[in-house]
C-alpha cells in the first residue's frame, strides 16, 4: 500500500486525508493518508523520515508551501510562477514540487459554479502564500484585469513584479480601495478570518454582478463572505469546493486517475465524511 500524508502546523483539522480516502475507495485505489503535524524547524526532517518510510506522496499546507518549494529538487512551471507547492511527488531519490491550488480554484470557479472569468475585473485581497498560489491560475483562466491590494504594501508589490503582466496586473494601497470602482470578481486571500475579523472594505466595490470569494472555508471564511452577503454580491463562495479540485488534481499526479469531486464535495458541505 502507498503512502501519502498531508503536512501543516497545525493539521489535525485537515480534510484531506478524508477526501483522499475516499477518493480511494471510488477508483478502487488502495492507500494510506496520514496527517503529519510538522512546525517549520522540522518539517525537512519529517520529510525525510516520511520518504524514508515509504512516503511517495504529499500535501503542504499552511505554514510549509515556501518550505517545500525549497526542499523541491525539481518544480513544475506553474509552482515556480507560484513560488509555494502544494504537491510532492517522490522521483526516485527526490521530491518534485506543484501547486494544484490555482487549478483548484479555477476549477470549482468555472466547473462546479458555472462562473465565467475571462474579462473579468478581478479583486484579490492579500499578496501571501494564498494569493500566490492562485494569482497565475486567474490570469490564465482570463481574467482582464488583477487589481492586488495588501495590507502591507511592499507583498502586493512584489507579487505584481513577479507575475510578470504588467498591463494586467495592478498593485493598489488599501487606503486606494475607495476610488477604484465596481470588480466583477473579489478573491479575500488574506488571512484574517482565521482571527475572525476581516480588511475594511468599501461597498463601492460591489456592483450589479460582483462574486465574491473566499479561499478558506469554515469559520475562517465566515467574516468575509457575511460581508459580501451584506452588499449584495451574487456568488458568495467559500474554499471548499477549491480544497476538493486542488485534492483531486493531487490525486491525479500521484496515482494518474482523475477522481470524482462532486459526491466528495457534497459530502463535505454535508459534514458526512
Ligand atoms: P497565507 O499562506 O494564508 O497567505 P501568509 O503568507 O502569512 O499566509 O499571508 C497572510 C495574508 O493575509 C497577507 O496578505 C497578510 O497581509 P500582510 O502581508 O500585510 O501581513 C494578510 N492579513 C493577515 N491578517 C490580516 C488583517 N487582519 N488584515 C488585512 N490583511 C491581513
Amino acid at each position: 500500500t502507498a503512502r501519502y500524508a498531508v503536512f501543516g502546523h497545525p493539521v489535525a483539522h485537515s480534510l484531506s486525508p478524508r477526501i483522499h480516502q475516499a477518493f480511494g475507495r471510488q477508483t478502487g485505489i488502495d492507500l494510506v493518508y496520514e496527517a503529519i503535524d510538522a512546525p517549520p524547524a522540522t518539517f525537512a526532517d519529517a520529510l525525510a523520515a516520511f520518504a524514508a518510510a515509504g512516503g511517495t506522496g504529499a500535501n503542504i499546507t499552511l505554514p510549509l508551501k515556501t518550505l517545500a518549494y525549497d526542499l523541491a529538487s525539481t518544480r513544475s512551471e506553474r509552482a515556480t510562477r507560484a513560488g509555494a507547492v502544494n504537491t510532492l511527488v517522490r522521483r526516485g531519490e527526490t521530491w518534485h514540487g506543484d501547486t494544484t491550488d490555482g487549478v483548484g480554484l479555477v476549477r470549482d470557479l468555472t466547473d462546479r459554479r458555472s462562473l465565467d472569468l475571462r474579462g473579468r475585473r478581478t479583486l484579490l485581497i492579500g499578496a501571501g502564500g494564498a494569493a500566490r498560489s492562485v494569482a497565475p491560475a486567474l490570469l490564465d483562466a482570463g481574467v482582464s484585469e488583477l487589481y492586488v491590494v495588501n495590507r502591507t504594501p511592499a507583498r502586493a508589490d512584489a507579487l505584481a513584479d513577479a507575475l510578470g503582466e504588467p498591463g494586467v496586473v495592478h498593485p493598489r494601497y488599501f487606503e486606494q480601495l475607495g476610488e477604484m470602482g465596481e470588480f466583477e470578481l473579489i478573491i479575500n486571500a488574506t488571512s484574517a478570518g482565521r482571527d475572525g475579523s476581516v480588511p475594511a472594505l468599501p461597498r463601492s466595490l460591489v456592483g450589479m454582478r460582483t462574486d465574491a470569494v473566499d479561499l478558506s472555508y469554515g469559520e475562517a471564511a465566515v467574516p468575509f463572505l457575511a460581508w459580501a452577503r451584506a452588499h449584495g454580491c451574487q456568488g458568495v463562495i467559500d474554499g471548499l469546493g477549491m480544497l476538493v479540485e486542488q485534492a483531486a488534481e493531487s490525486f491525479e499526479l500521484w496515482h494518474g486517475v482523475r477522481p470524482e469531486t462532486d459526491a466528495v464535495f457534497d459530502a463535505l458541505q454535508a459534514r458526512n465524511i
